[in-house]
């Protein structure tokens, strides 16, 4: 069953599940949302609802999300719109929590170049329609930042995406022991789950606490193992129907990037969903990426997926740090017999081939699965195994590559 709703032109896809009492909910809320909003001033002497600066408005269980796009230029005197649409959504009954983004529009020659829609596109049956191409940057962003590229977050020395043009890979399984693996090497690290539309974090790390908030409006990020975490997965449940669309996925993650206290962090790794969608846009826009990892399965149709991926950050001048094969050899952990289940090598000479560097093989293990799934990923929980120094390994590479140094092992303090 295809189960749609159509609030205004725009159509949003809801899960079946939802049923009909739950699109009624949602719509009354989006409603009363939308009468609170039409009271708050605005510097152009209108309602906020009548500038056409709204995006569309998502409220979802009591949890309302939306972003307000203003030219760069002017972000300062709408910093108090927000703030007074913020105060009044939070006023309303029924209301949880809120999110709202002040975004900015990017003046001519800000950004860079993208690739075309047609060339990427978000995950594939997850989003209801092709999304528009993300053209905000954040408003804590200098204006006209332009030649010199997006602002980055107060306190963190290098931001690293991993990334692939396919999904089901590896990249949160690589992510979650790679930014283990750099905390082994003496870094702070922190981890950004940019996956909006199935986050990984909650399941990989088994947190299930929500995060708490800084003076109402920003958010601690959940500590576990040593690393910051932050993921959408822990603002929303598992089971809420996935209607962000593409507006909405650039201000959720602008929020996530910067109105969460991350502390000083030597590396955020950031978990991205896969293709080459709003997500990887807004991120090569709106931080400065120091570099990219890309996860591929050794199969060739893995690798023109990952090709795509790299030809995607070349093209926003995010460099490659590397290519790490994922779901390598399988080596039987009865018989100890190896098995190229998905191949082998193809990565290494892909990397090759394209002249960026190889930064390790990552096996296909049962215990690699069963830990992550467990919420224990093997570095934090095997820590003298062969796969986590197969990790550890490939971290050093990316520390190398990214060219911070490491300090001394420092004292790692399990949280509960
Ligand atoms: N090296 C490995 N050996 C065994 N299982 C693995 C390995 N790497 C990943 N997996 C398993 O494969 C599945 C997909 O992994 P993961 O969720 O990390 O992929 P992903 O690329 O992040 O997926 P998505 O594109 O949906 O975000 C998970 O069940 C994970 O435990
Ligand atoms: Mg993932």
């Amino acid at each position: 069953m295809d189960c749609r709703v159509k609030p205004g032109n725009d159509e949003v896809a809801i899960e079946p599940r939802a049923g009909l009492s739950y699109l009624l909910r949602m719509a009354s809320l989006k409603d009363d949302v939308l009468a609170a909003l039409s009271s708050v001033p605005t510097p152009e002497g209108r309602p906020l609802t009548a500038t056409g600066k709204l995006s569309e408005i998502v409220a979802n269980d009591g949890k309302v999300f939306f972003s307000i796009t203003v030219e760069a230029a002017q972000v300062k005197q709408w910093e108090s719109v927000r703030e007074r649409a913020e105060t009044a959504v939070r006023a309303m009954p029924g209301v949880q929590s809120v999110m709202i983004a002040l975004t900015a529009e990017r003046g001519a020659g800000g950004a860079p170049s993208l690739p075309s829609p047609a060339s990427g596109g978000g995950r594939g049956g997850r989003s209801a329609s092709a999304p528009p191409r993300p053209t905000a940057a954040p408003a804590g962003a200098p204006a006209g930042q332009g030649a010199r590229g997006p602002a980055g977050i107060p306190g963190v020395a290098g931001i690293v995406a991993v990334a692939s043009g396919k999904g089901g890979v590896g990249k949160s399984t690589v992510a979650v022991n790679l930014a283990l693996g750099l905390r082994d090497l003496g870094l702070k690290v922190g981890i950004l789950d940019a996956d909006i539309y199935g986050p990984s974090m909650p399941r990989l790390l088994a947190i299930r606490e929500k995060p708490q908030t800084i003076g109402g409006t920003r958010l601690k990020p959940i500590v576990r193992h040593g690393l910051a975490v932050m993921s959408i997965g822990f603002l929303i449940e598992e089971e809420t129907p996935m209607i962000w669309r593409g507006p909405m996925v650039t201000s959720a993650l602008t929020q996530m990037l910067r109105e969460v206290e991350w502390g000083t962090l030597d590396v955020m790794v950031v978990d991205m969903p896969p293709g080459t969608g709003d997500a990887q846009l807004t991120m090569a826009q709106q931080v400065p990426l120091k570099g990219a990892v890309i996860v591929s399965t050794p199969q060739d149709l893995a690798l023109i997926d990952a090709r795509r991926g790299i030809a995607m950050f070349r093209r926003v001048n995010v460099p490659v740090i590397g290519i790490v094969e994922n779901m390598s050899t399988f080596i039987c952990p009865h018989c100890g017999t190896r098995s190229d289940i998905f191949g082998h090598g193809g990565a290494r000479h892909e990397a090759e081939r394209l002249g960026v560097p190889f930064l390790g093989e990552v096996p296909l293990a049962i215990v690699i699965r069963e830990k992550s799934d467990s919420g224990a990923p093997v570095v934090a929980s095997e820590p003298d195994s062969a796969h986590a120094k197969v990790f550890r390994d490939i971290a050093a590479r990316v520390r190398d590559g990214l060219n911070v140094a490491s300090r001394p092992a420092p004292k790692i303090v399990i949280e509960a």
